[in-house]
């Protein structure tokens, strides 16, 4: 089986194809960091104009890359949800002129779903049911992987994601967009006791997370050094920051995993890259005794194969679209 993955929700236009679920043939990256940088973040409009420029490109390198033709492909998988509306319906209407013109079926992926499906491709042996936290810019949720297409929530960021919250420190520090990896890179030489920061609690649910407490308190100790004419080490503050996100995460990972029994956990989403993170995670498991699955480093950001993997396995269980099929900006992994 072959399927084609497109994914265009936000500044990456990729495309890749996958073999029988979990090899990848081919995965093509087009980013638009180095035009976002200019602004401090991504600029929807930009995003959607560099989409439409690039995705046929794209595509057709993923195919080349593959060795195969239109002809050869099983289905067309495409992320419609969530992201950014403009960016999301570029990718859509593409693939679905691509599914109508060659008679393939077309396959919607939730773009989450994608980011968990990264740890099919890289543990080969890996079945649900699991738990996993996905971390990336915009989401932050800890869910119960029931099948390959069914989830269910049990914890979300009640305002930034992990990933937002990386970057907004960052940013305040003087590192450019986007500064999870800039704040990871500096923490190599930090010493995360430095700085105290706040380990936010929830109310209501205990599985739920919330990152704006502690970025306004990093954002509030630069100003007030700045006011001062100090200068805060950037390399504590970030080993400090990054700490704190890495035991947040760990933390409610773990206790979420001894509530609702699982015994494998998984890790996924742009934020899976940061080494603090990988470690406190992959250590904890070790000392609880859970088994821990991490996607390879190149899975982490947004790519195709992620959606070509996660549209596999729902072209498999039935999941298709016909020619309605839109973007939505906004839609909860429990709901498709
Ligand atoms: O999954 P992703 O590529 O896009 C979304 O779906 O949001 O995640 C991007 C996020 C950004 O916030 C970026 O700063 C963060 O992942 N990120 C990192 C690292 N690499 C990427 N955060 C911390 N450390 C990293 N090494
Ligand atoms: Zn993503």
């Amino acid at each position: 089986m072959l399927i084609l993955g497109i994914e265009s929700s936000c500044d990456e236009t990729a495309a890749s194809v996958v073999k029988d679920c979990r090899e990848i043939l081919s995965s093509v990256i087009s980013t638009q960091i180095e035009e976002h940088k200019k602004y401090g973040g991504v600029v929807p409009e930009i995003a959607s104009r560099r989409h439409c420029e690039n995705i046929l490109g794209v595509v057709r390198k993923a195919l080349d890359d593959a060795n195969v033709t239109l002809d050869d492909l099983d289905g067309i998988a495409v992320t419609y949800a969530p992201g950014l509306i403009g960016a999301l319906l570029v990718g859509v209407s593409f693939a679905k002129s691509l599914a109508m013109a060659c008679n393939k079926p077309l396959i919607p992926v939730h773009h989450i779903a994608g980011h968990i499906a990264t740890n099919y491709l890289t543990h080969k042996n890996l079945e649900p049911p699991y738990l996993c936290i996905v971390a990336s810019g915009g989401h932050s949720h800890i869910i119960e992987v029931l099948s390959y297409t069914k989830f269910h929530v049990i914890g979300r960021t009640r305002d930034d994601a992990a990933g937002e919250c990386f970057d907004k420190c960052a940013r305040a520090m003087g590192f450019p967009y986007p500064g999870g990896v800039h704040i990871d890179n500096a923490t190599k030489n930090g010493n995360a006791s430095a700085f105290k920061l706040p380990h936010p609690t929830v109310a209501g649910n205990e599985f739920d997370f919330s990152f704006s407490g502690l970025k306004t308190s990093v954002i509030n100790m630069i100003h007030n050094a700045s006011q001062k004419n100090i200068t805060l080490d950037t390399n504590d503050l970030s080993a400090s920051i990054q700490k704190s996100i890495s035991d947040i995460l760990t933390e409610k990972t773990i206790n979420a995993a001894k509530t609702f029994g699982y015994k494998k956990i998984a890790l996924a989403g742009g934020v899976s890259a940061n080494t603090g993170v990988r470690a406190a995670l992959s250590e904890a498991c070790e000392r609880e005794g859970f088994e821990f699955y991490m996607p390879e480093k190149f899975l982490c950001g947004d790519n195709g194969a992620m959606i070509a993997c996660q549209g596999s396995y729902n072209f498999l269980a039935g999941i298709t679209a016909d020619e309605s099929l839109n973007a939505v900006a906004s839609l909860p992994i429990d709901m498709i």
